[in-house]
């Protein structure tokens, strides 16, 4: 739920933040009208209704809740037709009575690939009517993310634009929370069959979930891989070998090139995967925070509701187990409770909500303590009022054929100065600057992306377009590709600001591209030059090139900022259609389509 303008000066998290905590008032305010209490009428009776479950979803999480949808509508005597939302059109909706969707969210607020489609077409102004429809939207996100399940959102409120009837609010699972989800199949059973008038709110929003069981808690929203027995609950404790610095002397940025041994043949991943990393906070926070508070760093602490329940001091709590970096609401609740004359206290109230959006920004949990210094925490009582600190995603950059019982990673360290003191990004400067290589364990899991992959047909050519730390995935497929043998062509667009310090990996690139396995290289270096070029510009500048290799079935590949890089990137893309294929807008829009449901346009930004 997006309360807080985009264009509010918060960054991605930022404003994530505040849109949790807006809701979780709303959510105050909404009390009885909070999904689950709708009173769970008996099943009806009549038998063989028909109910159409469309999904979308990249990874999996989303199909599969649409499954036990239609396992739950089944055995409540519904006829159930599961299917991807792609391949649902907008005429067989017009002609359907129920519907219920399932969708997650993905790039930066976009449906996920199999309902790309289903999307486009669906707000089109061609669309049908759907006057006969009965419907109710589940959304599946992540609140750290700007448009928080803004795909479902979007597809709620288009479908009762063209007339459709809502005949429950939309939930919206946070993450692993699959309270909402519960609550919705509640909701939903009793109100597709009312002959009764539906006045259904759009949404209906949960809070953001407290602390629970610290890290990893909560079941994964994405799928562990397979065969692996490593997973966001239980992370193989890998040790880095090399973290080195990839940019030169005299670069504003610092990347790293990470190496992590794998020991256990039970670690499995493939070229496109991404690595889940549990992060350790800064240990000079961790004294502040203790400092603050003047608490016993060795007191014991509880860690949530798990029986037999889980204890550990406090240092390592506020180590290894809370987000320190962003003060939850229930903190600041609390502390304005303990200290009404406090900065903090005059902040929360509802009048001065922008004052409080902007002092929020770029301030942390410390912060927030020393804004109400008179506030006494003790040890069991600060824990509850923390979120469990979540792991990290990194695309994964080496190929395991290529180098089997290792994994490697290209991090961009997140370092800048807010309020006159150095913040340092958690996990990207843990894994540079405090992980002691061979001996520090880094708690690793691994992320499938069944929808990230190379063709499946080695002949097939390539087009990957990755700038920045964007690169990663792009390295581990060169290398798979050369690893196998294959035979198709590859051309790699890679960008960042200045060639001399800031070109990745070139010591691996030039070589392939000097023998030819990488067929083509176009580097973009924005600050090489007066005026700025970036990759897109390099793409509209091979704009023939490119329509030949797309006929000739090229896949195309997108990684890194989803932002701002992923977009105009696709807009290029959009118009090398155009313009070398001689498309129209919407042609090109239905080219786009289709490349994509052929899963020839794959993504992975973020
Ligand atoms: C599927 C996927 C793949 C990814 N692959 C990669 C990859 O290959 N390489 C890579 O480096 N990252 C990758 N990421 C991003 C990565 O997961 C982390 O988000 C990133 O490393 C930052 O995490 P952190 O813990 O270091 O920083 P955090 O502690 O999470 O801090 C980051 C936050 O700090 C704030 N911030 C940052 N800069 C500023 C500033 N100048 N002013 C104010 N606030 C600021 C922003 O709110 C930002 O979100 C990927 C993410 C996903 C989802
Ligand atoms: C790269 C990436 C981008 C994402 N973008 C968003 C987003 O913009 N909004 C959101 O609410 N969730 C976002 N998410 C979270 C996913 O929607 C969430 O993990 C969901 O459970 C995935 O479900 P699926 O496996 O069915 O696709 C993103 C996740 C990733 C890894």
């Amino acid at each position: 739920m997006n309360i807080v303008p985009e264009t509010a000066p918060f960054s991605r998290e930022q404003r994530a933040w505040l849109n949790g905590f807006l809701a979780a008032s709303l959510f105050d305010r909404l009390g009885s009208a909070v999904p689950g209490t709708v009173p769970d009428a008996p099943p009806p009776v009549a038998p063989s209704r028909p109910l159409w479950i469309g999904f979308g979803s990249q990874t999996g999480s989303a199909s599969g809740l649409a499954k036990k949808v239609a396992k739950a509508a089944e055995s409540k005597g519904f006829l159930v037709t599961l299917r991807e939302l792609d391949s649902i059109s907008p005429d067989e909706l017009s002609g359907l009575e129920r519907l219920l969707v399932v969708c997650s969210t993905w790039g930066d607020g976009e449906p996920p690939d199999n309902a790309a489609g289903f999307w486009s077409r669906l707000s089109e102004g061609a669309a049908p009517r759907l006057g006969s429809l009965r419907y109710s939207v589940l959304g599946l996100g992540d609140r750290n993310y700007a448009d928080f399940c803004g795909a479902a959102r979007r597809i709620d409120e288009r479908l009762e634009a063209l007339g459709a009837r809502r005949v429950a609010p939309r939930a919206e699972c946070d993450g692993g929370d699959r309270a909402p989800f519960t609550a919705w199949m509640e909701a939903v059973w009793p109100s597709l069959d009312s002959v009764e008038p539906v006045d259904a709110p759009p949404c209906v929003v949960s809070p953001i979930p407290g602390p629970t069981v610290g890290p990893g808690s909560g079941p994964s929203p994405e799928t562990p891989a397979a065969a692996s027995p490593w997973t966001r609950r239980h992370p193989y404790p890998a040790r880095l070998r090399v973290a080195r610095r990839l940019n030169g002397e005299g670069s504003s940025k610092d990347t790293r090139h990470i190496e992590i041994e794998l020991d256990d043949a039970s670690f499995v991943y493939e070229a496109g995967d991404a690595l889940g990393v549990q992060p350790s906070n800064d240990p000079a926070l961790v004294d502040g925070i203790l400092e603050a508070l003047g608490l016993d760093p060795t007191v014991s602490v509880g860690l949530g509701p798990t029986v037999p329940a889980e204890s550990t001091t406090l240092a390592e709590a506020l180590t290894n187990r809370w987000v320190l970096t962003q003060p939850s609401p229930a903190l600041l609740k609390r502390l304005a409770e303990l200290a009404p004359g406090s900065l903090i206290a005059s902040l929360l109230e509802p009048s001065r909500r922008p004052n409080l959006e902007s002092w929020m920004a770029g301030r942390d949990v410390l912060d927030a303590l020393r804004s109400a210094p008179e506030a006494r925490l003790d040890a069991v009582e600060l824990g509850p009022l923390l979120r469990p600190l979540q792991p990290r995603l990194y695309s994964i950059s080496s190929s395991p054929k290529a180098h089997p019982g290792e994994v490697h990673l290209t991090v961009g360290t997140v370092r800048y100065e807010a309020h006159g003191r150095a913040r340092l990004g958690v996990a990207s400067c843990w894994l540079a600057d405090r992980v002691i290589p061979g001996v520090t364990p880094v708690p690793v899991f691994v992320q499938v992306s069944r929808h990230f992959r190379p063709p499946g047909d080695p002949s097939r050519p390539m087009i990957m377009v990755g700038p920045g730390t964007g690169i990663a995935p792009f390295r581990a497929f060169l290398q798979e590709r050369r690893a196998i043998g294959a035979t198709g062509k590859h051309w790699l667009f890679f960008g960042d600001q200045r060639r001399a310090t800031d070109y990745l990996y070139s010591s691996e690139l030039d070589p392939l591209h000097q023998d030819g396995f990488l067929t083509r290289l176009d580097l973009a270096f924005s600050r090489d030059q007066e005026s700025k070029v970036y990759v897109q510009d390099r793409m509209r500048e091979q704009s023939q090139a490119l329509w030949q290799w797309l006929e000739e079935g090229a896949h195309f590949y997108v990684c890194g900022d989803a932002r701002r890089m992923a977009k105009d990137v696709e807009a290029a893309l959009r118009t090398v259609i155009r313009t070398a294929g001689g498309r129209t807008e919407e042609k090109a829009s239905e080219y786009l389509e289709r490349l994509q449901s052929e899963g020839r346009y794959q993504k992975d930004v973020y």
